[in-house]
């Protein structure tokens, strides 16, 4: 039999996706599921490790559910579930966390950084983040769940015993040690459990899309996203407020960063004859910054209309919903408990019935 490789992804379940996780990933799931063994999962206890709120927390499953659906993502040819719906992940989790180093948590970048921003730290010196998280008497502290957040993604990743992940490059560093821990647990009880895993991007590297605030890429926590699910009105409001700058002062000046970031998030929605125009206006100085959005903001809602519109249908039909998920649940855990069980016997947790 011609096995496929396993690919495997997932998406934090904090709000709504955004033209950044749809270029960066969903798109991406969408062209895989032909090819590979694909399994997409919404992380709801990654979620967790940062404020978590009951209230919100199922509403953004069921969110991010529906607009993978939306997005293309088909039930049929990929595994979709959510993760808590799995709870061998949760049992692994202890299990690999046995042979996972504070010391190695403590120094990954994004709890480091994750630490900084809940403590309030301004320095940048790892020694002074380390003895903060670890000595901070005041009432703010950093739940083991946020150190922990690698052990609980390679065990996502290995459970699944997944060959391709598709992340982009802020997820290298989890999936370097992901890597690590397998080769780690194979090693230590002389077995050959888990493949090391590998990221997967096409062969191109990961687009980064830029926000619509002038600088940097767009995110969640940085309110400078077009979401999917926005608005026609909502949408255009938006791209016509995105920081420009003065316009260009003489022919063939270098373009600044607010512009060539609109320029970058044309080149992912609009015919490639078009944005060289404004290219070439941008070094004659002719560019009218009001055209260009407009011409931006039409053509993301092309790509984002469609969505939209199969996101409301989807939304609202959680019988729908739910059979996706059972059905996704029960494929993954078919294959998350055989591992579950190999890794068990492995350590000598050995059933007496
Ligand atoms: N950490 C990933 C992110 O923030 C989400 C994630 C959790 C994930 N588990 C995973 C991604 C396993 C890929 C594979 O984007």
């Amino acid at each position: 039999m011609n096995e496929k490789e396993i690919v495997l992804s997932g998406i934090r379940a904090t709000g709504n996706l955004h033209l950044g996780n749809y270029y960066g990933a969903l798109r991406n799931f969408v062209k895989m599921q032909d090819d590979y063994d694909c399994l997409y999962f919404i992380a709801d206890l990654h979620a967790l490790t940062t404020n978590p709120d009951p209230a919100a927390l199922h509403e953004n499953v069921k969110n991010i559910l529906a607009e993978y659906l939306a997005a293309g993502v088909d039930p049929d040819k990929a595994n979709i579930f959510v993760q808590s719906d799995v709870p061998e992940i949760s049992e692994m989790y202890l299990l690999l966390n046995m042979h996972v180093g504070i010391g190695e948590l403590l120094r990954t970048t994004s709890f480091k950084d994750k630490a900084r921003k809940q403590l309030g730290i301004s320095s940048n010196d790892d020694k002074d983040i380390e003895s903060q998280v670890i000595g901070s008497e005041s009432n703010k502290r950093v739940n083991a769940g946020l150190l922990t957040y690698p052990t609980l993604m390679a065990v996502d990743i290995l459970i699944q015993k997944a060959h391709k992940v598709p992340v982009g490059k802020d997820q290298e560093q989890h999936l370097e040690l992901t890597r690590r821990f397998a080769r780690r647990f194979n090693s230590f009880y002389n077995v050959d459990i888990f493949p090391e895993p590998e990221n997967f991007n096409f062969g191109h590297n990961a687009v980064k899309v830029p926000g619509l605030d002038g600088s940097g890429k767009m995110g969640k926590s940085e309110g400078n996203c077009i979401y999917l699910v926005d608005e026609e009105k909502v949408l255009r409001k938006k791209v016509m407020r995105a920081v420009t700058d003065e316009g260009p002062k003489e022919p063939g000046q270098p373009i600044s960063e607010p512009v060539q970031n609109l320029l970058t998030l044309m080149e992912l929605t609009t015919a490639p004859e078009i944005v060289q125009s404004y290219r070439d206006a941008y070094a004659d100085c002719s560019i009218r910054y009001g055209d260009m959005k407009k011409q931006l903001a039409e053509d993301i809602l092309k790509v984002t209309t469609p969505i939209r519109e199969r996101y409301k249908e989807i939304r609202a039909d959680e019988a729908y919903i739910g059979k996706v998920v059972r059905q996704g649940a029960e494929r993954a855990r078919e294959r998350a408990s055989k591992t579950l069980e190999e890794v068990r016997k492995a350590m000598g947790i050995i059933r007496f019935y």
